[in-house]
C-alpha cells in the first residue's frame, strides 16, 4: 500500500474529517475514504465507479489522457510489435519479462495444458447448435471447476498456479470446441508443435479431412490481437472477476464471471455489434444517417467501437488494430474491402464532427478487430469469444494480486436507499 503524505479535509456539519492521498507512481491521487463512514456515519456515492478506485494494482496503468496503456511499465505498441502473446501473458503473470529459459519453460508448460478433459466434450453437446459460443463458454470455464477439483483451492499457492496455467492454456480450447460445435464440425484436438495463436487458428479451421497449414503472417495477425487485449486494469470484467473472487469463489467460476461479464455490448460485445453496425451501414452515403443516429439523445443508437471511459485522446490499440486490419486485407488479397472503407470513412467523419471531437470520442479496440477477424474467417459470433481468451491473462493476474494482497476484503458496495421508508404489511383483503 502506498505511503500517504499529504491529505485532505472534509467538513460535514461544521465536523472535519482528515481523508490520506496518496500518490501512485503514475496517474492522478487517489482519496483514502476507508474510514469515512466508521468516522462521521456518511458514505459515498459513485455509480459506475467513475472517481473510485477499488483497489491498488501494480499491472497495468492507462494514461487516458495521453492515450496510454503500460503493461508492468511496458507500452503496449512495442509489445505488440516486438513481444508475443506468451511474453505478455508471463510479463503480467510474474512482473518481469522472462529470460529465454523463463520463456521457454513458460511456453511448454501452457502448450502442455491445452487438452481439455475427454467428459467435457459431453457437457458442449448439451447446448443447442446455435446457442452463442459465449453462453457456451461462460457454461464450459464455471463447469472446469468440476473437472480440475486439484485447482480450486485458493489458499494453496500451488492450486493458484495451476489453475491460472490451465486456464490460458484451456479457454482457446474451449472457445474452438464451441465454434466447431455451433458450425457441427468434428472438435479438432490442440496441436503441441503449434505456437499458441497458430494452435486456436487451427482448432478453429482444421478438419479431419485434410490438412490444414496455418500462415504464419496470419498466426502472428492473431497473436497481435491476443497481445492488444491481454489486458485493461480495472475495466468492467476484471472488476467482476476481482469481486467474484472476494468472497473466495474458485479461480474457474471467478472467470466464467468474468466471461459473462464482457458478453455486453458496451464492454467486449462491442466488436460483434461494430461489425453488425458497419455492415448495416453497408456503404459510405450511408454514413451521415449513423452519425446522426449516434448523436439524437432520443435514439439510444452508440456508434459501437467508439468512445471509452478511460481514453480521451486515442486508444492505443485501436492504432495498431486498424495497422494490422491493413496488413491482414493485402495478404488476403481483399482488394477495397466495402467494410474497411465504410470504417475508415466514418472513423474521419466522426473525428471530424464536433460531437464526438467535445466529447472526446475516438475509435476504441473494437473498431477494426472485428474486420480482421472476419477477414480470417471467423463469424461475428466468434469475436467475443477471441476477446475473452486473449483477456484470460488479464483477469488471471489480476486474481493471482488480489488473493496475494494482506488488504483483501469481500467486495461490498453500499448505497443511497431511495425506497419507502419501513410500513406495516397491509392484509390482503385490505389492499
Ligand atoms: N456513440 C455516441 N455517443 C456516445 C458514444 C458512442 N459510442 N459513447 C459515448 N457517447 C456519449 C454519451 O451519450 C454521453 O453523452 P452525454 O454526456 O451528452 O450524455 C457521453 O458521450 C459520455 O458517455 P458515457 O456513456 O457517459 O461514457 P461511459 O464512460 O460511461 O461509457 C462506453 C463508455 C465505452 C461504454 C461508451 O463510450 C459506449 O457505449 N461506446 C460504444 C460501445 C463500445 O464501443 N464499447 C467498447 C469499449 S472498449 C473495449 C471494452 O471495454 O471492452
Amino acid at each position: 500500500m502506498a505511503e500517504s503524505k499529504k491529505s485532505a479535509t472534509l467538513t460535514i456539519d461544521g465536523q472535519s474529517y482528515e481523508l490520506p492521498i496518496y500518490s501512485p507512481t503514475a496517474g492522478p491521487d487517489v482519496l483514502d475514504i476507508r474510514k469515512l463512514y466508521a468516522q462521521s456515519g456518511v458514505f459515498t456515492y459513485d455509480p459506475g465507479f467513475t472517481s473510485t478506485a477499488a483497489c491498488d494494482s501494480t499491472i497495468t496503468f492507462i494514461d487516458g489522457g495521453k492515450g496510454e496503456l503500460l503493461h508492468r511499465g511496458y507500452p503496449i505498441d512495442q509489445l505488440a510489435s516486438k513481444s508475443h502473446y506468451l511474453e505478455v501473458c508471463y510479463l503480467l503473470l510474474y512482473g518481469e519479462l522472462p529470460s529465454a529459459t523463463e520463456l521457454e519453460i513458460f511456453e511448454a508448460t501452457i502448450t502442455r495444458h491445452t487438452m481439455i478433459h475427454e467428459q467435457m466434450h459431453n457437457f458442449f453437446r448439451g447446448f443447442r447448435r446455435d446457442a452463442h459460443p459465449m453462453a457456451i463458454m461462460v457454461g464450459a470455464v464455471g463447469a472446469m471447476a468440476a473437472f480440475y477439483h486439484d485447482s480450486t483451492d485458493i489458499n494453496d499457492p500451488h492450486q493458484r498456479e495451476i489453475a491460472s496455467h490451465r486456464l490460458i492454456a484451456k479457454v482457446p480450447t474451449i472457445a474452438a470446441m464451441a465454434y466447431k460445435y455451433s458450425i457441427g464440425q468434428p472438435f479438432v484436438y490442440p496441436r503441441n508443435d503449434l505456437d499458441y495463436a497458430a494452435n486456436f487458428l487451427h482448432m478453429c479451421f482444421a478438419v479431419p479431412a485434410e490438412e490444414y497449414v496455418v500462415d504464419p503472417i496470419l498466426a502472428r495477425a492473431m497473436d497481435r490481437i491476443f497481445t492488444l487485449h491481454a489486458d485493461h486494469e480495472q475495466n468492467a470484467s476484471t472488476s467482476t472477476v476481482r469481486l467474484a473472487s472476494s468472497s473466495g469463489a474458485n479461480p474457474f467460476a471467478c472467470i466464467a464471471a468474468g466471461i459473462a461479464c464482457l458478453w455486453g455490448p458496451a464492454h467486449g460485445g462491442a466488436n460483434q455489434a461494430c461489425l453488425e453496425m458497419l455492415k448495416e451501414i453497408g456503404t459510405p452515403d450511408r454514413i451521415p444517417e449513423f452519425i446522426a443516429r449516434a448523436k439524437d439523445k432520443d435514439d439510444p443508437f452508440r456508434l459501437m467501437g467508439f468512445g471509452h471511459r478511460v481514453y480521451k485522446n486515442f486508444d492505443p490499440r485501436a492504432t495498431v488494430m486498424k495497422q494490422s486490419a491493413d496488413e491482414v486485407l493485402d495478404l488476403l488479397g481483399v482488394e477495397n474491402n466495402p467494410i474497411l472503407q465504410v470504417a475508415k470513412e466514418l472513423e474521419q467523419a466522426a473525428l471530424n464532427d464536433p460531437y464526438f471531437a467535445d466529447k472526446k470520442l475516438f475509435p476504441n479496440v473494437d473498431f477494426y478487430s472485428g474486420i480482421i477477424l472476419e477477414a480470417m474467417g471467423f463469424p461475428t459470433s466468434m469475436f467475443t469469444p477471441v476477446f475473452a481468451l486473449s483477456r484470460t491473462v488479464g483477469w488471471i493476474s489480476q486474481w493471482k494480486e488480489q488473493l496475494a494482497d494482506p488488504q483483501m476484503k469481500i467486495g461490498r458496495p453500499r448505497q443511497l436507499y431511495l425506497g419507502t421508508a419501513m410500513r406495516d404489511y397491509v392484509d390482503i383483503e385490505n389492499r
